[in-house]
């Protein structure tokens, strides 16, 4: 057994049961909260029977289905299984048929259609306060047969209702509680974090919540747990598990126990990751409320924080400001990140020192903030040549640093110290914007993209001081 330098101590075991106690009790849905939820979607299923195919399953999935959804938090999965001979295409099609079938406008219904790998369709029923997802898939009874990836859910379905005790879906419950106030539930770009079925295998493989903090405490990489296996964990130093980490790229693997070429914790980030293991440390040594939902913040007054802090930073704030369009927000995320990490690359390639970088969206606008050494001026910089020995490549690079203030040897490479392009950052930056400055991704617009230097406004300074924030809260 490998050491383990973080356990709960004895005495401290009542406190934290005390606690766990008193997270599932605000949490988990009460009896009769259960029992209108099952109302009302029985009478979803209702409209639906009245107008699918006879050949077309309806399932209820996802946590509501598996008793392991959060109070007020989960929408309502629901799968159309259509049979494997029907072609995708079609599939979709009499998906988002079904659906609008079901919508009373009158009574103040609205639904929108999501487009992830297929599209499915959102409703949210007014008088019965219920978000229901409609999602088309093939009814499959082994995972050989799947052709869409949403056909795992029903087998993911089964293998919850089948394998957790009651006591662990409530554990699930405290799990995703613990994650989401860290700010790692959830599989999407901007959270990186762990998925709901991610939460109830890691759940069923350490048995209680309380197992779980304890391997995450001393969570060694790398780390695969298949439950596919007879062993199903396979650690640090064992023969195997270089195997797994190879196969998916990652150092920590859960294989998906209805289909063993899926890793559930792609989605997780080593970052996320960390996260979790600082948290479970904290939780270990202190339980008590702080430990388990972390550090808060306010963000109220935002533009006045923001200016504290880029004053002990000693930087320049400079935002960007996109508007966005009604695009998948983790393909807008992660074209978000990608320009950000550019950027920043930039202005260190320039001489710039960005010390602090964060972003962040909300409905049809995104920001990126870079705090950079304040009042940083480059008056001349140095571009590495070739070697002398190479002959005509050293002259081309002389003729072509024709601006050069002079020519220099670094051992036998040769070096031109010259102006630079940028002498601010904000020179950098307004370039960046121009036409002929870097490209953007395909779905954030230049012409629409505003630069804001060391002041915004309240509701920007919000969304920059919250990522900042979160970023922060270990
Ligand atoms: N699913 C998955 N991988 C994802 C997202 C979803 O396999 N990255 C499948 C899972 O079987 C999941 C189901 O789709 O249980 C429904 O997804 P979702 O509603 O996101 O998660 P829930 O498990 O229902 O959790 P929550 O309580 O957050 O709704
Ligand atoms: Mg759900």
């Amino acid at each position: 057994m490998a050491e383990q330098r973080y356990g709960i101590e004895k005495s401290a075991l009542p406190r934290l049961a005390k606690l766990l106690e008193r997270v599932l009790n605000d949490v988990k849905p009460n009896p009769e909260e259960i029992k209108a939820t099952t109302r009302s979607i029985n009478e979803v299923v209702g409209k639906l029977k009245k107008v699918t195919p006879k050949n077309v399953e309806i399932l209820v999935a996802g946590s509501v289905a598996r008793g392991t959804q959060i109070r007020g938090s989960s929408d309502v999965d629901i799968f159309l299984l259509f049979p494997r001979k029907m072609d995708e295409k079609e599939i979709e099609k009499k998906g988002l048929e079904i659906a609008k079938k079901i919508i009373d406008k009158k009574a103040g219904d609205t639904y929108s259609m999501n487009y992830a790998e297929h599209p499915y369709t959102k409703i949210k029923f007014s008088k019965l306060a219920l978000d229901v997802e409609i999602v088309p898939a093939y009814k499959i009874r082994d995972i050989k047969e799947r052709s869409t990836a949403v056909d795992r859910t029903q087998l993911h379905n089964d293998f919850v209702i089948s394998n957790l005790t009651s006591k662990q879906r409530d554990d699930v419950r405290i799990l995703k509680t613990f994650l989401n106030s860290r700010h790692i539930y959830g599989a999407e770009a901007r959270i990186e974090g762990f998925s709901g079925y991610l939460c109830e295998l890691l759940i069923y493989h350490y048995k209680s919540f309380e197992r779980l903090l304890a391997a995450f405490a001393n969570l060694k990489l790398p780390l695969a747990l298949d439950m596919t296996s007879l062993q199903p964990e396979f650690g640090k130093g064992s023969a195997n598990v270089k195997k797994y980490s190879e196969r998916f790229g990652k150092d920590f693997v859960v294989i998906d126990p209805v289909d063993e070429n899926r890793n559930v914790a792609a989605s997780v980030s080593d970052e996320s990751l960390a996260r979790l293991v600082l948290a479970c440390r904290e939780l270990i040594k202190n339980p008590n409320d702080k430990s388990f939902f972390g550090h808060g913040y306010s963000d109220i007054g935002a533009r006045a924080k923001l200016s504290k802090l880029s004053k002990d930073l000693g930087t320049d704030m400079f935002v960007l400001h996109f508007k966005t369009d009604e695009i998948a927000e983790d393909i807008i995320w992660q074209q978000v990140k990608r320009l950000r990490l550019k950027l920043n690359d930039t202005l260190t390639h320039h001489g710039f020192c960005p010390t602090l970088s964060a972003q962040n969206m909300a409905d049809n606008e995104a920001v990126i903030a870079f705090f950079v050494v304040k009042d940083l001026t480059i008056r001349s910089c140095i571009t590495k040549g070739p070697s002398v020995i190479m002959g005509e490549a050293a002259e081309r690079f002389m003729k072509s640093h024709s601006n050069s203030l002079f020519f220099a040897l670094s051992g036998d490479s040769i070096r031109s110290t010259e102006k630079p392009k940028f002498t601010t950052a904000e020179q950098l930056l307004r370039h960046a914007l121009t036409p002929k400055g870097v490209d953007f991704p395909s779905y954030l617009d230049k012409r629409r993209t505003k630069l804001f230097v060391n002041s915004t406004s309240e509701g920007i300074a919000k969304m920059i001081y919250q990522a900042y924030s979160i970023n922060v809260s270990l």
